[in-house]
């Protein structure tokens, strides 16, 4: 992880937030290849999900909706964790009950922070029983993760706002209006990505839990008969996303049923896909099964009627609701790390070639040479209507590749003298190192059918 942190920040994928000002903790904004990277993945997302299915449509809405939205989604009386907070410092931490991974960070805690009040119990850091630490700690209460704000000058009650928890409510709200204007017939979804935000209580791992992030999802709405056939469907969906177009190994995923006690209030099934992170197995992305929860509560508070109405039938009913989540931050993180590889004495990033933030780079063999430079500048214009295209003509050529391949660059081309004289440059591959003599003419051909096949 450490390595990986590290490249990020030393060759502008993510750099730690406000860092001039000491920075701001666990908030990290996504420099020049990381920003690449990140549309990258959000466009394919969205090409493969939205634009190439006929039964799909996008919106992409505010980020702050009217309070009686969370009201109705459950999130004002039910999206909260637990808290717990040290009797000698006041340092808060989420607390998922004594037979959980939290008793042993509590215990961290207290040994390191505050080991004289430990007294005569064992200081074995294994100790995980939660009666040790019991009575340094605050009993748990309810921590609502939604950020407020206030609307226009006053900071009063009435002019109370929230940042959006979810994305999903506004493909709920947006229902009727999306359903009037398309005329869609079920089964279809809504698609949406954007911005999320949570007052987590313990952020950390780097972007893998942030206060602000993004997400991309849908919401895909069926007749509760089918929820089944859906839900299988969706599956596979996102295992194809995950292993096809991310590029990630199968073996590093695991599929996990989550129990009633642990699924969220509006779930009546879902399945996490866990990635092997270094810190762990964790959450990468969710499905859930969310009934018609969701639409009847908005038609039960707005008062709307939220029913869609069969064309051939007449009959009206509220659809029910399988959703795909894809945590965006997440799917560049665990890209980054399946992508990362120690090759002899080079760092390589595996990335799929259509994800890479540079997919080709040019460089003239000699800096000082102006026939070659003017060779490769012709070069790198003309492809740059095509690709991202990095320049380099520092240093010598051996450095440069591994300066690129570090950066996930799939193709380098190398413009040399036999160049002047045959129309043809070299063109080296990032995962196996060989080189190619391709003809100028034919670079944008070879490279498409290379980055895009
Ligand atoms: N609409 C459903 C929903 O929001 P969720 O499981 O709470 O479900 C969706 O969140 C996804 O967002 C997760 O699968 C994960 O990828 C990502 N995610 C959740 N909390 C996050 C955080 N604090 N930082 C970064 N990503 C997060």
């Amino acid at each position: 992880m450490d390595k990986i942190v590290s490249l990020c920040k030393r060759r502008g994928f993510v750099f730690p937030g406000s860092e001039i000002y000491g920075g701001l903790a666990n908030s990290w904004d996504y420099g020049p290849l990381g920003v690449e990277l990140k549309n990258n993945i959000k466009q394919l997302w969205w090409d493969r999900f939205v634009r190439r299915r006929g039964d799909m449509v996008g919106i992409d809405a505010a980020l702050i909706m009217n309070p009686k939205v969370w009201e109705a989604s459950g999130h004002l009386a039910t999206f909260s964790d637990p808290l717990v907070e040290c009797q000698s410092c006041h340092e808060r931490f989420r607390f998922d009950g004594p037979d959980s991974p939290s008793t042993k960070e509590l215990w961290n805690h207290i040994s390191k922070k505050h080991p004289e009040t430990i007294g005569t119990l064992k200081t074995d850091a294994t100790v995980t029983s939660f009666n040790l630490v019991e009575k340094d700690f605050t009993k748990p209460k309810q921590f609502n993760l939604m950020l407020k704000t206030f609307l226009g000058p006053a900071e009063e009650q009435t002019n109370l706002a929230y940042l959006r928890p979810e994305i999903a409510q506004a493909m709920f709200v947006n229902f009727k209006q999306v359903l009037d204007t398309t005329r869609r017939r079920l089964p279809f979804g809504i698609a949406s990505q954007g911005k999320a935000f949570r007052n987590e209580i313990t952020p950390g791992n780097f972007i893998f839990r942030t206060r602000e992030f993004d997400l991309m999802e849908f919401e895909y709405f069926i007749e509760e008969k089918d929820w089944e056939k859906w839900f299988e469907y969706w599956q596979n969906e996102m295992k194809e996303w995950i292993t096809n177009d991310l590029g990630i190994n199968p073996k590093k995923v695991h599929e996990v049923e989550i129990s009633k006690e642990d699924r969220a209030h509006y779930s009546k099934r879902t399945i996490d896909f866990e990635y092997d992170y270094p810190f762990g197995q964790k959450e990468l992305y969710g499905l859930a099964y969310r009934t018609d929860f969701d639409l009847k509560n908005h038609e039960k508070i707005s008062g709307q009627n939220l029913k869609y109405r069969d064309p051939e039938t007449g009959e009206e009913f509220l659809p029910h609701v399988i959703e795909p989540t894809f945590g965006l931050d997440r799917s560049v993180l665990a890209t980054l790390l399946d992508a990362y590889h120690e090759d002899e004495d080079r760092v390589v990033l595996k990335l799929p070639p259509k994800l890479a933030p540079y997919k080709v780079a040019v460089f003239p063999l000699l800096a000082n040479k102006p026939e070659l430079t003017k060779l490769a500048e012709k070069i790198c214009g003309d492809l740059r209507k095509h690709f991202t295209v990095a320049w380099d003509d520092r240093g010598n050529i051996g450095k440069r590749y591994y300066s690129q391949d570090e950066i996930g660059t799939p193709f380098c081309i190398t413009v040399d003298f036999d160049s002047l004289k045959k129309d043809d440059v070299t063109v080296r591959d990032r995962d196996t190192a060989k080189q190619k003599r391709v003809k100028i003419k034919e670079l944008e051909n070879y490279l498409h059918g290379k980055i895009y096949s």
